[in-house]
This record gives C-alpha cells, structure tokens and sequence, in this order.
C-alpha cells in the first residue's frame, strides 16, 4: 500500500464566526470563536513542525462546518477523490476542496454514494472505511472501486459503526499496526491484525489523533493518549482542540495531509 503516514503538504479552512451552527451531538456549549481562532492557528502551526506545507483556505459562513476539510475527500497518492458528504448541510464543501485540488486528477462522488471523508482510515496493509450516519454502503463501494483503480494491491475493508460520529472519532493509527480506539464506539469488526488499546470511558474522545511523517498529533487531557504516544512516536504535538470538540470535531478532520 501506498505509505499513508508520509506528507508534504496540507489543506485547512479557516473556522468562521458562526461555527456554532454547525451540526453537533455535544451538549457542553457553544464554541468560544477566539479560544476557536487560537486553537485553529496552533493546530496549523503543528502541522508546519512536521514539516507540511499548509494552505489555508478562506472560511465561507455558508458552511458552518466547513473547516472540517477531512470528510470532502478523500487523498492517497496522486488520486483526489471528492466526495459527498452525508450530511445535506455539509454537501457544498466539497466544491471549494475540489477547485483547491483542480490541478490533479479528481474523481467525484456522485448519485447516491455519500461519504465523509472521517470515516475513512489508512492503518497497516488496509484502508478501513466506515459505514456510519454519514457514509452509506454505495458512497464506501464507489471510493473503494477508485482506491482499486488506482492501486490493484489495495486492500479494503467495509466496518460497519455505532456510538461515534465517524470511524476516525472511534480509532486511529497511533503507530503502523497499532490502534487506539474510543470505548463508545460499537463495532463488530476484526481488528486482530493490528495491536489494539481502548481508552478509559472518561477519555472516549481522545481516540482521534494524526500521525505525519516521524511526529503525532494528539489532543491535550487525554493522559492514556499522552501515555502511548510517548511510547511510540518520536515527536509529540499536543494540541488544545476545546472548542472544536464541542462541534463533535477533533484533530483529523481539521486538515487534508498529503504528499505533492
Ligand atoms: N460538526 C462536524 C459534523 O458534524 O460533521
């Protein structure tokens, strides 16, 4: 498989003021938009310590959540593919994340598959892909039928999902072949291929973190996170990701990494 981990560049989109109106489970309040604008830059400038590139795409306030690049599409190698995402709300972000990428081939996601980008996971010799609220079985079945176009080795995997947003809320790849996942996410998947630790209830939404290159990110207040992450990674960026949890957001879909 393509070496998921290794990036030189990154996209995000600026939060805006009205990031409160977008879609969310949580009951904690509403984001404060300057601790928000603050955590948005450090976040970006973590992604600058790892070595990427980072562009910064202009917030439109039609898209509340539109600084969720993650789940409008989906990157491995050279292949863009953009998506649907299932959320009606979300469906229009797709379109400024496809102009930013307009100079490399893309495929986009049409008719009935939709897709978040959030429940897609490169891990070990596989791509995971979720079948949650957001990404049905036609919107999985057209990525994968890319991904195979593509790279005829790739191996895919369908895991359906419950209890998390998306598959990246309830696990992600800590090191290759090592898994951290979120204990309210309910699944009835095999995961015996990789090394596996579920976080204690009251860590449940620290299970979201991004490897780049030789570097991790992970969210500040997870002790269990900070505790494995020193144990695997070289360089560990703790980030305070406060008020974008409280739209259900963590570290993953606040950026697109890839390699250019
Ligand atoms: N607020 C992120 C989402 O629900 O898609």
């Amino acid at each position: 498989m393509y070496p998921h981990n290794r990036f030189t560049h990154a996209l995000t989109r600026t939060p805006t003021d009205n990031l409160s109106a977008g879609l969310t489970s949580q009951t904690i309040g509403a984001p404060d938009m300057a601790l928000a604008y603050q955590q948005h830059t450090a976040y970006q400038d973590a992604l600058r310590a790892c070595g990427l590139s980072v562009t910064a795409l202009a917030g439109d306030p039609t898209y509340p959540d539109g600084c969720f690049v993650e789940d409008a599409a989906v990157i491995y190698g050279d292949l863009v593919v953009i998506t649907q995402p299932g959320a009606l709300s979300r469906r229009g972000e797709a379109d400024a994340i496809a102009a930013a990428f307009a100079h490399r081939p893309l495929i986009r996601l049409t008719g009935e598959a939709y897709l978040d980008g959030g429940d897609v996971l490169f891990c070990a010799d596989r791509v995971l892909i979720g079948l949650s609220e957001r990404t049905n079985r036609a919107g999985a079945t057209a990525l994968r039928n890319a991904l195979r176009d593509y790279d005829s080795a790739v191996r895919v995997e369908f895991v359906p999902i419950s209890g998390v947003l998306h598959l990246k809320t309830g696990v992600t790849e800590l090191a290759p072949g090592v898994l951290v996942f979120s204990p309210l996410m309910q699944t009835e998947a095999d995961f015996s291929f990789a090394e596996c630790h579920t976080l204690p209830e009251r860590e449940w939404h620290g299970a979201n973190l991004v490897p780049i290159n030789d570097s991790l990110l992970i969210m500040e207040g997870y002790p269990t996170v900070t505790e494995l992450a020193a144990k695997h990674a070289r360089t560990v960026h703790t980030l305070a990701m406060s008020e974008f949890e409280k739209m259900d957001g963590s570290l993953s879909c606040l950026s697109l990494r890839y390699h250019a």
